[in-house]
């Protein structure tokens, strides 16, 4: 996830650029840049945020101009790695948002076509591209160069002498707000409301032309699409939310994309390029704290499952001090923020102990990254909410995607139950969009249940750390107490606290623990608890132990972890909601733990 913003029209562009480009801030924040074009084209970017930017750069004379704030996902955010980017000769400048799935295939050929290359980014080939078919006419070259490109994007270009902006993208959100002499286009609405509230938004594979007196729009044959402008009646900060109320909703709703991201062009790529060659390891330690320690215990399930190694946990705090063992495990550890200062402590420790370490992170060039062998980039985009949504369903693909792997190497995983596996990732986002689209329904049910002092989450095999994860989010942002166990373990303490005033939530997914979970079920029940069952659809026998049911479409097993939570997050955003709880601040606690 990145921000672009563009403009055309009479006034300067680099101040407006700037002043828009900050609104995206949101969106990534590790590097930033401008083109402006005037005389000439203008370019100026620097690591680090917006701010930084603003403090070292010249002044740019010129009407026409394209921003980026970034959120690297290919290439390290670097200055030379910031956007725009630009083609051999520095007369036509990108910026992009977005993931090219085939850039190192068109950067080899581009290579031996003569280019040269100045980046580690997936975008720069973009630029090479449409420098190459470029004889003119600009809104034909960027056609071109698109239809080249797997992934997703939105691009804008400018090129020295013309009074245009170019932009297209698929997948990635663009719109072209309408001013009066002067157009513009950004990432989203934020960015322009001070200029403009009338947008147009973009299909995809839409390409759209921006002069300051008129905005074209072609279809990907190159015939003209008329458009009609919407006026949007957002304020700022709702605009920034995308409507929604809160981060946290909008990035649970963001988890569709999240996912298809993650997986993008990484799962065709095992078979080439495989993250450990050499002796497959005997076993799997996994390190992390809160969240992303949960996301350790589904993956160690996965990981057990696809690749026969077993696999232990430790929470980052607790590793350090532990005894060294005669095993050498690789060391996976998993952080969103990459700078936590227990698990940046425990990759040192692991690496003083001789182990190979890979980190799963979402930020990229964040701590960690330089204290490890391998990471594996978790492509979620910035999570402002604190309490962690898009982040744990991603690092459950990463460790999909591990566990892979590691099969492969293992020969643990043959080729047909890898391609069902590459199969059942692929479904993913749809299975949580049929979860999200559920959204009011889950919200009607916890507003039955918001005034509980304590919720118990039970759950069994890859859904008891689900059930954990549960209760986390629940007592993180709606203060009620929440606790996850293993409903095997019900009997052995928690059954003492039940009553009537402790709902008690249990996932029901149709697998070999099923029969046993009902049993559970009914023993809660027993005891007058009230319980909210996630089931699935079709499954009738659960309405006769539940008091309520939330249903979700049936899924093998080892996938079950990523719509279930989603549902589950839901739940604990509408308790919270209902409880008219600070949900992106939640009190006592920070998104980054950076001290021991
Ligand atoms: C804090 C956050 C959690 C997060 C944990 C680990 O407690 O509030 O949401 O799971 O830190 O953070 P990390 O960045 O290492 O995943």
């Amino acid at each position: 996830m990145c921000g672009i913003v563009g403009y055309v029209g009479s006034r300067e562009a680099q101040p407006l650029l700037l002043d828009s480009l900050k609104r995206l801030e949101y969106r990534g924040y590790d590097s930033s840049g401008l083109a402006v074009v005037g005389a000439s084209l203008q370019l100026f970017k620097s690591e680090g945020e917006i701010a930084v930017l603003e403090g070292k750069m010249p002044r740019m004379q010129g009407s026409i101009g394209i921003a980026h704030t970034r959120w690297a996902t290919q290439g390290k955010p670097t200055t030379v790695n910031a956007h725009p980017l630009t083609d051999c000769a520095g007369k036509i400048a990108i910026v992009h948002n977005g993931i090219i799935s085939n850039f190192m295939e068109l950067r080899e050929s581009m290579t031996r076509d003569g280019h040269t290359f100045t980046s580690d980014t997936d975008s720069e080939v973009f630029a090479h591209l449409v420098e190459s078919e470029y004889k003119g006419d600009l809104v034909q070259a960027v056609m071109k160069a698109v239809s080249r490109i797997e992934g997703t994007y939105a691009f804008a270009v400018v090129a020295e002498g013309r009074d245009e902006i170019v932009a297209t993208r698929r997948e990635s959100p663009l719109v072209v707000g309408l001013g009066d002499g002067e157009n513009f286009i950004a990432s989203d609405v934020t960015a322009l409301l001070k200029y403009t509230n009338r947008m147009v938004y973009l299909e995809d594979a839409e390409v759209v032309k921006v002069t300051k007196a008129s905005v074209t729009v072609f279809d990907a044959s190159g015939n003209v699409v008329p458009k009609t402008a919407q006026k949007i009646m957002w304020n700022l900060d709702d605009a920034e939310k995308g409507g929604y109320p809160h981060f946290m909703l909008k990035e649970i709703f963001e988890q569709p994309t999240a996912i298809h991201d993650s997986l993008l062009g990484r799962i065709e790529s095992l078979d080439t390029e495989p993250f450990f060659q050499g002796t497959p390891y005997s076993s799997v330690k996994i390190v992390a704290c809160g969240t992303s320690y949960h996301a350790g215990l589904v993956g160690k399930y996965i990981i057990e499952e696809l690749s026969k190694i077993p696999t232990t946990l430790q929470i980052s705090s607790e590793y350090r001090y532990s005894p060294v063992s005669r095993e050498n495990p690789l060391i996976v550890l998993i952080t969103q923020s990459g700078e936590t200062s227990d698990t940046l402590a425990a990759a040192r420790e692991a690496r003083k102990r001789g182990n190979k370490t890979i980190a799963i992170a979402n930020v990229m060039g964040s701590a960690i990254t330089r204290e490890v062998d391998h990471v594996i980039y978790t492509r979620a985009g910035p999570e402002i909410g604190v309490a962690a949504t898009k982040t744990f369903v991603t690092q459950l693909i990463a460790l999909y995607i591990l566990a892979m792997d590691l099969g492969t190497q293992n020969r643990t995983l043959s080729a047909l139950a890898k391609r069902s596996v590459i199969g059942q990732l692929r479904n993913l986002p749809r299975a949580v969009q049929d979860v999200l689209n559920k959204s009011s329904e889950i919200e009607e049910l916890a507003k039955k249940y918001a005034s509980a002092r304590d919720m118990f989450f039970i759950g069994r095999n890859i859904n008891y750390p689900i059930a954990m994860e549960g209760a986390l989010k629940t007592k993180e942002i709606s203060y009620i107490h929440g606790e996850g166990f293993p409903a095997g373990e019900l009997k052995h303490g928690p059954l003492a606290l039940l009553s009537k005033d402790s709902p008690v939530v249990a996932i029901a997914a149709k697998d070999h623990t099923y029969e046993k979970m009902l049993a559970n079920i009914s023993e809660v029940s027993a005891r007058g608890s009230p319980v909210i069952a996630i089931g699935y659809e079709g499954d009738t026998d659960l309405q006769k132990f539940a008091d309520d049911v939330i249903y979700i479409r049936e899924i093998p097993p080892l996938f079950s972890p990523v719509p279930i939570i989603v549902a589950l997050q839901l739940w604990s955003y509408y308790l919270a909601k209902e409880r008219g709880c600070a949900i992106d601040k939640p009190r006592n606690i920070a998104k980054t733990v950076t001290v021991e």
